[in-house]
């Protein structure tokens, strides 16, 4: 099985580089927008992507896939994929979205790849073998910045506005700042990468976080049991973060999760 798992940890970074390729080649010809929901959007590249990494996949291993376009079902060995997360920057033209790829084996996450082509950025951890940020290893902040904290926020509408207020309100009042830059991948992401401290959403879905997670994991930082209660098929809260603020971002979610 190992041989195995990184046989598909090493495809999975050619394919995330490949999907990135395609989706910034489609950024010029877009089309129309699919609204999915008010204010979430799929694009053709969106479309395309999923269909080029569910195509890659079957020729080479025939693994069940999860992805945000066209769903999937769970499986003891599947992968799960955003092929474009952050659509509504990579709509705008700004340059914050990625593909974001993970695989979820025997209910642990054993790769996670997430490539940020705008950003020059490719994220790849594996298992027990670490996290790197183009090859470089990656460690969450510890804080070392001496600043205050500042932990990204991710919201969408399917969660009441009024407990993202409270949230917000409640991590000011215990000096945490916060931002929000519309891609859930990355703001996991850079908890690994030790650009932010942490990184929060009341409910996000798997093909968006998986990946991130285990960034996180391997770069010494903490995450919430998000696999918990079939989280793989209909989301959950996200809480990732470096461990020196885990206590306090528990306590700010409380009852609002
Ligand atoms: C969304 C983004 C956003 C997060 C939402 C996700 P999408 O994914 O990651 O930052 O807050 O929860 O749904 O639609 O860009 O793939």
């Amino acid at each position: 099985m190992t041989d195995a798992l990184g046989a598909r940890h090493a495809f999975a970074i050619d394919l995330a580089r490949e999907a990135g390729a395609l989706a910034s080649d489609m950024r010029g010809t877009l089309g129309a927008l699919e609204a999915k929901n008010p204010m979430d959007y799929a694009t053709r590249a969106d479309h395309a992507v999923e269909a080029l990494i569910r195509r890659r996949i079957a020729e080479r291993f025939g693994d069940p896939v999860i992805g945000e376009e066209d769903g999937g079902a769970p499986a003891d060995l599947v992968w799960v994929v955003d092929p474009i997360d952050g659509t509504v920057n990579y709509v705008h033209g700004t340059a914050r979205w990625c593909v974001s790829i993970a695989l979820v084996a025997g209910g642990e996450i054993e790769s996670g790849v997430i490539n940020a082509p705008d950003e020059g950025r490719l994220f790849t951890a594996r298992r027990g073998h670490g996290a790197f940020v183009n090859g470089v290893t990656a460690r969450v902040s510890g804080l070392r910045h001496g600043a205050s904290p500042v932990v990204e926020i991710g919201w969408s509408p399917r969660r009441p506005i009024e407990h993202y207020g409270a949230l917000i309100q409640r991590l000011i009042g215990d000096g945490i700042e916060f931002r929000r830059s519309g891609s859930g991948a990355l703001g996991v992401a850079d908890t690994a990468a030790g650009l932010n401290d942490g990184y929060l959403e009341l409910h996000i879905n798997a093909w968006d976080v998986l990946a991130g997670m285990l960034l996180v994991r391997e770069a010494g930082g903490r995450t919430n049991d998000f696999l918990a209660g079939n989280g793989l098929m209909n989301g959950n809260p996200i809480i990732v973060c470096t461990p020196e603020i885990e206590a306090r971002l528990g306590s700010a979610a409380m009852g609002l999760l």
